[in-house]
């Protein structure tokens, strides 16, 4: 296979369209979607409801397949129509509504990918496990359950369990969906201090547009239904940052570019709704 990078965690999707179901009620999610996302960048990607950004996470993550186009991994193809790798610690995916075991503890659900996958001993995932709840402040939670605790330490916990495996990609639809508006700046700050620290490759779904010009190192916006690329806004501001810049220039003119382009886009999917309707 052609090596087209070299860094861990580079993302090339090239071209890539997916209709579901061809034969029968055939939608159409993404039409010729291609951009690269660097190893060590947090790509944030925003776009109206149903657009198909889930479809594109799942294509890259393993989960579906693709109907043309193709998806690489540091040069390595990942995935077109013919040829699909499983999805593997590799790539990493923090799903919207929490997946802990709810019948394990924090430390053990933490543990349980390497060990089960026999990579560490059960010993080992566990001290790593802790030395992670140390990192972000959450030691004394190792021996909770995830309903004594809030939702906003169960996505901390959740991301963790899912940094333990050291993915090239951490994939994260819609993290904080739910979490109240302060828990959420306390929220980015940690993702960032984590991402930053360990240059980590993130592929960010949000509806959030603060979130995503707080978090990102580009924001790419989806058209409505199919998923084009519409606009890639790379976003300037210096790191590492903190909730203040929010009130800086800049990041108000970036947040007036992304919005109206994101406006426009809603709008359209606004009318086409109200034309299915009809
Ligand atoms: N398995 C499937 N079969 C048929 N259609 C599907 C399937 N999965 C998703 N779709 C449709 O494909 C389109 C894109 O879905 P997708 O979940 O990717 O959108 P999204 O941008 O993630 O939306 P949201 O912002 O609401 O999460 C939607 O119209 C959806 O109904
Ligand atoms: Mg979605």
């Amino acid at each position: 296979m052609a090596s087209e990078t070299k860094e861990p965690g580079a993302i090339r999707i090239k071209h890539v369209s997916k209709i579901y179901d061809p034969q029968g009620v055939h939608v159409e999610a993404m039409r010729d979607c291609s951009f690269d996302i660097a190893a060590g960048e947090m790509a944030i990607i925003v776009g109206p409801s149903g657009c198909g950004k889930t479809t594109l996470l799942n294509a890259i993550a393993g989960f579906d397949d693709i109907t043309a186009g193709e998806i690489f991994l540091d040069g390595e193809l990942i995935s077109s129509p013919t040829y699909q790798i499983k999805p593997n610690v590799d790539r990493m995916v923090v799903f919207q509504n929490g997946a802990l075991f709810p019948w394990k503890t924090v430390i053990e659900n933490i543990a349980y990918g390497p060990m089960v996958q026999g990579r560490l001993t059960k010993a080992a995932a566990r001290d790593k496990a802790r030395e992670m709840l140390e990192w972000v402040c959450l030691n004394g939670m190792e021996e909770k359950y995830p309903e004594e605790l809030s939702s906003g330490v169960q996505r901390r916990v959740e991301i963790l369990r899912a940094l333990i495996n050291e993915p090239r990609v951490v994939m994260l639809d819609e993290p904080f969906r739910g979490l109240d508006a302060v828990s959420k700046t306390v929220m980015h700050e940690f993702l960032m201090q984590l991402f930053c620290n360990r240059n980590r490759t993130m592929f960010f779904i949000t509806h959030d547009l603060d979130e995503a010009i707080f978090l990102g190192h580009k924001v790419v916006i989806m058209t409505t239904r199919p998923a084009q690329v519409k606009k890639i806004v790379p976003i300037d501001l210096p790191w590492p940052r903190e909730h203040r810049i929010m009130n800086s220039k800049r990041y108000l003119e970036l947040k007036g570019e992304i919005l109206e382009a994101v406006h426009e886009e809603a709008k359209k999917a606004f009318q086409a709704g109200e034309r299915e309707l009809a």
